[in-house]
């Protein structure tokens, strides 16, 4: 139905608390990216708050496959959220008698003009001030809509969180860095979300001969990296060339951003002509 006649109750439990899950799945035509990927994290974010899952994997394949033959047309993203459901009272305990709420939508995509990315995004360090369970993909967002309001505040594009020292991830992505031609990423854990952005930007680099490290990443080594890049669904790979009011390396989009960029563009590419789901 049009999303304008869409409704849910008051008492819906993802609305009164946050208390649901959601993904953002990219399509290039008519193919999904990584549909197993974001199945996979789906699973793991209903497990971690003990909310069973509604469909198996081939339902959720056949309702998107539904949604997007509804909403045909070029790149778009499939959004997905389950909330626990409308109970009848308010009350934080869980009672499996109440079915979830499901809710999934197509979103109009447009793709990222490159000329315009490569001019790459300014960004801030804030602290990290959410809690350590920040591998669920959950709707409780109202912490990353704060970081991100300092970062719009500061009058740049987005923040890089901090937590004691250590990079965990940005607002709504993940973070690499590059030093000496050697990618590196904070460890996927509670700190942050595990990408699906992320983890393709690791494959097609290690397939490529580039070298990552999956490690703790400090602060201070954002201040002498030779290229930052943010990775999201919806950012795609965005380097960063100005942090905290200074030029991250020469203060444009790096080498190894053109190289992986294009490589990642590649990859849509073919997404996008292939018969198959990859
Ligand atoms: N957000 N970290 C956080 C906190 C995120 O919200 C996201 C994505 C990512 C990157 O995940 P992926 O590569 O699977 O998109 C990392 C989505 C896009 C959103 O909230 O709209």
């Amino acid at each position: 139905m049009p999303v304008a006649e869409a409704t849910i109750s008051v008492m819906d439990r993802g609305f009164l608390f946050g208390d649901g899950v959601y993904e953002v799945i990219p399509v290039f035509g008519n193919k999904l990216l990584r549909p197993d990927g974001h199945l996979k994290r789906l699973q793991n974010s209903l497990d971690r708050i003990s909310l069973p899952n509604p469909n198996d994997d081939d339902t959720w394949l056949n309702i998107f496959d539904d949604l997007l033959a509804r909403n045909d047309g070029g790149d778009r993203a499939i959004y997905l959220q389950i909330s626990r459901g409308a109970y009848q009272k308010r009350d934080l305990g869980i009672k499996t008698e109440y079915p979830p709420t499901v809710f999934a939508m197509v979103l109009q995509v447009v793709a990222p003009d490159i000329e315009k990315v490569s001019a790459g995004i300014s960004v801030i360090t804030v602290d990290d001030f959410r809690w350590a369970a920040c591998d669920i993909k959950s709707t409780s967002l109202v912490a990353n809509v704060m970081l991100k309001q300092q970062a719009v505040t500061a009058g740049v594009d987005d923040a890089i969180l901090i937590k004691n020292c250590m990079v965990s991830e940005g607002t709504a992505s993940n973070v690499f860095v590059v030093k000496n031609d050697v990618l590196v990423t904070p460890p996927t854990g509670h700190k942050l979300l595990p990408g699906i952005t992320r983890d393709l930007v690791i494959e097609i680099a290690e397939s490529n001969t580039i070298l990552v490290e999956e490690r703790e990443l400090k602060e201070a080594e954002l201040y002498t990296a030779d290229e930052i890049w943010m990775t999201s669904s919806t950012r795609e790979i965005a380097p960063v060339i100005s942090l905290n009011s200074e030029a991250v390396g020469a203060g444009t989009a790096g080498d190894m951003w053109k190289r992986v960029m294009d490589l990642y563009q590649q990859y849509k590419q073919q997404l996008r002509s292939s018969n198959e789901k990859l």
